[in-house]
């Protein structure tokens, strides 16, 4: 069946290929807040150890919203790491990092998904997409207080 929302199937796709694009951030920075999560080391350990084991379950579950509002949009939803490293800004981290470096790294990935959060809640707002819309503003909401945590820490 065809869908009946009020959104043409080009409207539905700008949306949905933004969303992936949200979809393989969110999943290169979860991996690498929990890389951050497993090799951080230093006097704060305990309290960035638990901050970050915080921050990377929020977002297990950010990812399947996303991958299923995409769903919810009539489209399939590519799931395979090679698909997000392709897509995704959000560069992986290769090395083992002292502590300001591993700070700055997510600090800066999270902004780029607030930018990402942005961008679609804009496109969603031109389209009267409600549930993108409400979607965008907790993600928004939660990279800006994930960044604003690990911003105090420097
Ligand atoms: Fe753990």
């Amino acid at each position: 069946m065809e869908l009946e929302t009020g959104m043409t199937k080009e409207e539905r796709a700008s949306i949905s290929g933004a969303l992936s694009k949200l979809l393989a951030d969110t999943y290169v920075l979860y991996l690498k807040t929990q890389n951050f999560h497993w090799n951080i080391h230093g006097p704060e350990f305990y309290s960035l150890h638990k901050l970050s084991e915080k921050q990377y379950e929020e977002m297990a579950g950010a990812i399947d919203e996303i991958a299923e509002r995409i769903r919810q949009l009539g489209f399939f939803v590519e799931g395979s790491m090679e698909a997000f490293l392709k897509l995704s800004t959000v560069e992986e981290d290769h090395a083992i990092h002292p502590k300001l470096a591993y700070l700055e790294h997510l600090i800066k990935a999270h902004e780029m998904v607030i930018r990402d959060c942005r961008a679609l809640g804009t496109l969603a707002e031109a389209h009267s997409d409600h549930g993108t819309v409400d979607l965008m503003g907790r993600r928004h909401l939660f990279h800006e207080k994930a960044a604003w945590m690990l911003r105090s820490q420097l």
